[in-house]
């Protein structure tokens, strides 16, 4: 039950797949806290979204179709849930037209955000008293002080990450990023991170140009945050302490992660898919334990054609088993078939391709034996908890800062390639091989254990989850105290 006391947030997820998932369960653990959430999607996103779960037939039968949350609202959880134009038609295609959503994240969105919250402001009850917004938003900190809320950031990525961008500045004065000719010697003046060589770094720090709307959007978002008066991190505090202790020294700062979908960990889930979903679990059954290799280039990033050639003849020369997951837009909107002619007959039988699939359910089948991904920050964490080794392909932003968490630092993945912007089909070959046979997937998975260990430690009894969202609630609730005290 919803009283007068009860904090009120409205919670915003970047418009992206890998963003929306985590904000949910985000939203789930902070209801279940006693906040009252307000959860607001993109126009587009939750068309695409109820789409797909109409396709999924989820809710569709009992008309719930509309309210992504009816699965876990008979919790008594007060989570509602509103939507908000991100200044874009509804059916653009913002996968062929990146650089237009990208103009609309930075300069057009927030005027719609902020009639939205004038309005709720104005009428909610209970009183909203604080807005969550996703990091990469240009706005979130802005729009709560003119309404007298408090902020909180949201940040999907590793801890490492957000250090990095948080600290341009340094890599700029220091000619590492945004200089003519950037510096390549390694980087040791981060607080927290010890050393990190350039080729490291998200994609966007290692451009020269660094005019571009991306790095309009970054410079303006990392501008934003700090005026907020908290970080939750989808981190755990044990995976990157140093990192999480040195940013702690600016604001509080919360490693609340692993936020797992709610699947891995309980049953109630809630359809965040924006593509409909294939059911991979009786081919998966068919097959021997730990022999099928899944692949998947995540929900945002594309692939260049040649590459995906390159990837698709390696696993053809090979005779491992395979899900590949190939979004229709994975290579461009304007490519809807881009596998080489003949891939799809000659690997039937052995190789299954989808579209889309839930991936918790093929990451906890027996018959997964490794994961070839391109390093998303949600992928990591799901495959560590489901202890699948990771086979790495970094394709932009994050990843390949990611990458180097996986496979130099805590060595449960190996590199597809040499080259990380190169690769060829022998290389797919011999590495495919060796990731798939025995020995080294043995050795990988011990080590993925070892770090599952992290995870296990903080979603557990006294673990850093609940201790770090406990501080939070009451650091929250302390401050929003100070400041309606002001008000009033
Ligand atoms: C979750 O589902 C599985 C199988 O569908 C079932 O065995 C299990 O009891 C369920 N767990 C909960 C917490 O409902
Ligand atoms: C993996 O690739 C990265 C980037 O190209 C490289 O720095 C690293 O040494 C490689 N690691 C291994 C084990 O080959």
């Amino acid at each position: 039950m919803a009283t007068e006391q009860n904090p009120h947030a409205i919670l915003f997820p970047y418009p992206l797949q890998g963003h929306v998932i985590p904000a949910v369960n985000l939203a789930i653990n902070l209801a279940s806290r006693g906040f009252t959430i307000t959860f607001v999607n993109t126009k587009s996103i939750h068309h695409k979204t109820t789409q797909a779960n109409n396709n999924n037939n989820v809710h569709a039968a009992n008309g719930e179709a509309d309210d992504i949350f009816a699965a876990v609202r008979g919790s008594g959880l007060d989570i509602r849930y509103a939507t908000v134009s991100d200044g874009l038609p509804v059916e653009y295609d913002r996968s062929l037209n990146d650089e237009q959503f990208t103009g609309a994240m930075v300069y057009v969105m927030a005027a719609h955000v902020e009639e939205l919250v004038a309005k709720m402001v104005k009428c909610s009850v209970p009183p909203v008293s604080c807005l969550i917004v996703d990091t990469f938003f240009v706005w979130g900190s802005a729009i709560a002080k003119k309404y007298g809320l408090l902020c909180a950031s949201f940040w999907t990525e590793p801890a490492l990450v957000y250090t990095l961008y948080y600290h341009m500045d340094l890599l700029i004065k220091n000619g590492h990023f945004a200089s003519h000719d950037n510096r390549k010697d390694p980087i040791d003046y981060i607080p927290g991170v010890k050393t990190i060589e350039p080729k490291d770094l998200m994609s966007y720090l290692q451009e020269d140009d660094a005019t571009t709307l991306v790095h309009q959007l970054i410079f303006a978002a990392f501008n934003d945050v700090r005026g907020a008066d908290f970080v939750l991190c989808n981190t755990v505090h044990d995976l990157e302490p140093q990192v999480i202790e040195a940013l702690q020294c600016y604001k509080p700062f919360y490693a609340i992660g692993p936020i797992l979908p709610r699947g891995f960990t309980n049953n109630a889930t809630v359809a965040t898919s924006l593509w409909a979903e294939s059911d991979c679990t009786q081919w998966l059954n068919s097959k021997p334990h730990g022999s099928v290799l899944y692949a998947s280039f995540g929900s945002y990033a594309h692939i260049t054609k040649w590459a995906l050639w390159e990837i698709a003849n390696g696993l053809l020369l090979s005779d491992v088993s395979f899900i590949w997951v190939l979004r229709p837009d994975v290579v461009s909107s304007n490519d809807l078939d881009p596998l080489p002619v003949g891939f799809k007959e000659a690997v039937r039988g052995r190789g299954m391709i989808i579209h889309w699939c839930s991936q918790q359910q093929v990451l906890t089948h027996p018959a997964i034996g490794g994961f070839l991904t391109h390093c998303g920050w949600n992928s990591i964490l799901e495959s560590i908890w489901c202890e699948v080794p990771l086979l790495c392909f970094p394709l932009f932003t994050d990843q390949f800062t990611n990458r180097k968490l996986v496979v130099d630092d805590w060595k449960v993945g190996i590199n597809l390639s040499d080259n990380q912007r190169l690769v060829n089909k022998e290389e797919v070959l011999k590495n495919v091989n060796r990731f798939m046979e025995e020995n080294l997937r043995n050795q990988l998975k011990a080590t993925m254990g070892e770090i599952k260990k992290y995870l296990e430690n903080a979603l557990g009894p006294g673990g850093s989850c609940d201790k770090n969202m406990d501080c939070f609630v009451n650091n929250f609730n302390a401050k929003a105290k100070i400041s309606s005290a002001a008000i009033n």
